[in-house]
């Protein structure tokens, strides 16, 4: 997402209290947040869903002088505008209809200590002006009421999506941008943090078994090659899934690799076809054939298009880049009649022309 934290070799990098990692990505964000906590500055926590912006929030106010005092979290991208408004600003009663008593709002619930409002993107125009008076002036006033209330507050806002480009495409407004963003702290993606992935492995196995009862110490090589080589596109969370998925379906003592997703699994499966390769050209169709299926939907009724075409694509493909390109040579290396060819050839895009004078095209 852009930001990149800055590096301070004499702040404690080591992991926060709930926190597990320790590449160089992560041990960054360890000394931005413990850097943060001390002041009462705005925090923007910007990171892909999953990245852990909700446990860096709750570990900065623990860091926090406020600590004693409410933390107070607040899902922007959870309610309508009107509903979030009062959550946030609370209201007088009247005010509308299913206002029948006075609701003290996040913000003031919030006094003395820190309000997190997550998915802060999510915010109407009309919410934006109101939480930059917030910000700027520290006080509000309740919807239907004409009284302002002062609070001290502490604000921490993420966001999961890009909020430059929201900015610079008009959604979200620049001036709470900047008042936001004043201690920016970005989570890298779990596919960013070498080493972390192991070890986010172990912590989650021990979790999970010790909810389930459960002994698992080891983790087969391929599994843990598996996970190590994912992609992650739902990092932490979509990890912790997955293991707590294992521990419950897991009869032995080991992480084996059929206890991972195929999304998981189906990764390291094609890296070892291009590493191991099958000894003999039987195993190798075999192969083929397996992953070409393993991918189909049981709903399909066109395999044999699906599996034996690309591979007829391909022969005719070679054949003819063999053949120089002239098909009357290519048909006759294929044993096929030449009609025949050009009929393929077209069916499959690949046709020029049928005349052997355009035989040097490629
Ligand atoms: N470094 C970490 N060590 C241990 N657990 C983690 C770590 N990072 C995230 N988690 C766990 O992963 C899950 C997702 O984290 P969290 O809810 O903080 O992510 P998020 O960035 O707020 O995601 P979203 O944008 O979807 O709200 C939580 O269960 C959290 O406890
Ligand atoms: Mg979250």
């Amino acid at each position: 997402m852009g930001t990149d934290n800055s590096n301070f070799s004499n702040v404690d990098d080591s992991p926060l209290e709930g926190l597990v990692g320790t590449s160089s990505t992560m041990r960054s964000v360890y000394q931005m947040t413990r850097l943060s906590a001390a002041s009462s500055s705005s925090v923007l926590l910007l990171g892909e869903t999953g990245t852990g912006k909700e446990l860096i929030a709750a570990a900065l106010h623990k860091l926090s002088d406020r600590a004693s005092g409410p933390f107070v979290r607040v899902n922007c991208g959870a309610l309508t505008e009107s509903l979030l408004d009062s959550e946030l600003f609370g209201h007088v009663r009247g005010s509308f209809t299913d206002a029948v008593r006075d609701r003290t709002g996040r913000f003031e619930a919030a006094h003395g200590g820190t309000i997190f409002l997550d998915e802060v993107n999510s915010t109407s125009s009309t919410l934006q002006v109101k939480l930059l008076r917030v910000l700027q002036e520290r006080e509000f006033e309740r919807v239907g009421d004409t009284r302002t209330i002062q609070v001290d507050v502490r604000v921490i806002a993420a966001s999961n999506c890009d909020l430059n480009l929201e900015v610079s495409e008009g959604r979200f407004r620049e001036d709470l941008f900047w008042r936001l963003n004043v201690l920016p702290i970005a989570l890298p993606p779990l596919r960013r943090r070498e080493g972390d992935v192991e070890a986010l492995v172990r912590f989650f196995l021990n979790v999970y078994c010790q909810a389930n009862g459960k002994e698992i110490k080891k983790i087969h090589p391929d599994a843990l090659q598996a996970l190590v080589e994912y992609q992650w596109p739902g990092n932490v969370r979509e990890l912790q899934n997955y293991i707590e998925r294992a521990v419950v379906l897991s009869q032995g003592d080991q992480l084996e690799p059929s206890l991972l997703p195929t999304a998981v699994i189906g990764d390291s499966t094609a890296a070892q076809v291009a590493v191991f390769r099958p000894t003999d050209d039987q195993s190798l169709i075999r192969e083929l054939v397996y992953n070409q299926l393993s991918k189909a939907e049981k709903s399909d009724t066109d395999l044999y298009r699906q599996i034996v075409e690309p591979v007829e694509k391909e022969l005719l493909v070679q054949v003819l880049h063999a053949c120089n390109h002239t098909q009357t040579k290519a048909a006759t290396r294929l044993g096929i009649n030449r009609n025949t060819l050009y009929k393929k050839l077209t069916e499959f895009g690949l046709a020029k022309s049928k005349s052997d004078d355009a035989e040097t095209e490629s």
